[in-house]
């Protein structure tokens, strides 16, 4: 059977940028902004997208693309009789291990929505004074995440909505809802961010993640944001060479990996731009934007006290809800993928062989906040455990692989080849491109990786 394409190059585009539009930029991206000096970890955050995120993303592409085959049937294609399939083995396993936590959060963020939609979020908060509000909203969110039941029927819920949007393939599902939700999201940004522009201080938040200040870049914080770059770009996750098998033979990959860059890097900079003003504002900059805490308890605690509380939480969640949807979709399509490639089954079978135990997965990563907090994996709950192996271990091999293997194993072609469409269309940047694959990527993600444990 022919390999499935997307249809339009819009298409194609906004189902790349949902793929890396997602949790990480609105969630882990505030967190290691504040984290790690403001506006210095920007800069960073942008050279190592532009300096090693689109390299790294064309080796992805030219291993999908060039293949037209999943994540393994990738390097089976290039080195049939050679072990090499294990690292696409690896780039399918993490995927899938991803989902398991993604799904859980991606629940939390549904629930929430439900919650500033019928109101409950914001009930019963009159008459408390700032610091009510905030215990308020901590105790909210420690119930709504442990109490078993209702953190595991969302899961199942995000479970089902994927399953559902992914039985409709390339075209019908992962392409149409790409379509609809990311003008959705682009609209639900520029708003928020006008809101935020306009409150009383909100300068002075600019200032702090705008306002370059080179004193206080250091090599941690450069670790920090090339492993930002790489999560957010959904780099070393199997996805981009996943996708870009669907992408036509004539598509630029070169334009289209500058496109879902920028597209990544301004979502990140609206969201900088939404929230830093807020916290300052509000005088909430000394708060921590751990994850969790950012989007669960000090954005609520702001929304509480504007005016229209309930329509600005609501366009947040679902803000946050559509990235992490198209985000999600991407991660499940790489098993699915490849369990149709690899062993021909067909769309509604694969989609089955891989929901359902992810079902039982998400829910042990679920129940993992609740009843099941006391079991550990090397001395971790479930859920930190999937996401500690995965992004500190899995994605940084994986990356590596991808780049020894394009840069050195591989075809000495490929990559020319995939720039250029066969020699059809001009590559200015393939010399540059090929050096940072073969020789600085490599470098820095071994780096990264030997940083993390030393
Ligand atoms: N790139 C996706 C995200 O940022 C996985 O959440």
């Amino acid at each position: 059977m022919a390999k499935s394409e997307f249809a339009s190059k819009i298409g194609l585009i906004a189902a790349t940028v949902g793929s890396a539009v997602g949790l990480g930029n609105i969630w882990r991206f505030p967190a290691e902004t504040q984290a790690n000096g403001g506006s210095a970890f920007l800069l960073l955050y942008i050279i190592c997208v532009l300096v090693l995120g689109i390299p790294v993303m064309l080796a992805e592409f030219s291993l999908g693309r060039g293949s037209k085959s999943d994540a393994i049937g990738a390097f089976l294609h290039f080195k049939p009789h050679k072990p090499w399939w294990l690292v696409g083995a690896l780039a399918v396993l993490t995927p899938y291990l991803i989902c398991c936590y993604y799904m859980v959060v991606a629940g939390w963020t549904l629930e929430y929505l439900v919650e500033s939609v019928d109101g409950n979020l914001y009930a019963g908060l009159s008459g408390l004074d700032t610091d009510d509000i905030r215990a308020a909203f901590a105790t909210r969110m420690s119930e709504y995440i442990s109490t078993d039941v209702r953190p595991v029927l969302y899961t199942i819920a995000l479970l089902v909505i994927n399953a559902g949007i992914l039985l409709g393939g390339v075209q019908k599902g992962i392409e149409r809802l790409s379509n609809v939700m990311m003008p959705i999201l682009f609209v639900i940004l520029a708003i928020m961010c006008v809101v935020s522009l306009s409150l009383p201080d909100a300068s002075e938040g600019v200032r702090f993640f705008l306002y370059p200040d080179f004193t206080k870049i250091t090599p941690g914080i450069v670790i920090n944001a090339l492993g930002q770059a790489f999560f957010s770009l959904s780099l070393g996750m199997g996805i981009l060479i996943t996708y870009s098998a669907y992408y036509p033979r004539s598509t630029n990959l070169m334009r289209t990996s500058v496109i879902v860059a920028l597209m990544s890097l301004l979502v990140a900079i609206m969201v900088g731009l939404i929230i830093f003003p807020a916290i300052k504002s509000f005088g909430l900059d000394n708060e921590s934007l751990e994850g969790a805490t950012l989007v669960f308890v000090t954005l609520p605690e702001i929304f509480a006290r504007m005016p229209l509380s309930g329509l600005w939480s609501t366009l947040f969640f679902t803000l946050l809800f559509v990235a992490a949807l198209t985000s999600c979709v991407s991660i499940a399509e790489v098993p699915i993928a490849t369990l149709q490639d690899r062993l021909h089954m067909s769309r509604s079978k694969a989609v089955a062989v891989v929901f359902i135990p992810l079902m039982f997965l998400s829910t042990l990563c679920a129940l993992s906040f609740g009843s099941l907090s006391n079991i550990t994996i090397c001395g971790q709950t479930i859920f930190n455990f999937l996401d500690n192996i995965t992004t500190n271990i899995f994605l940084p091999v994986v990356s590596l692989g991808v780049c020894i293997f394009v840069g050195w194993v591989g075809p000495r072609t490929l990559l020319r080849d995939e720039l250029t469409n066969n020699g059809t269309i001009r590559s200015h940047f393939s010399f540059i491109i090929t050096w940072v694959i073969r020789y600085l990527a490599p470098g820095l993600i071994v780096i990264i990786f030997l940083n993390h444990f030393l």
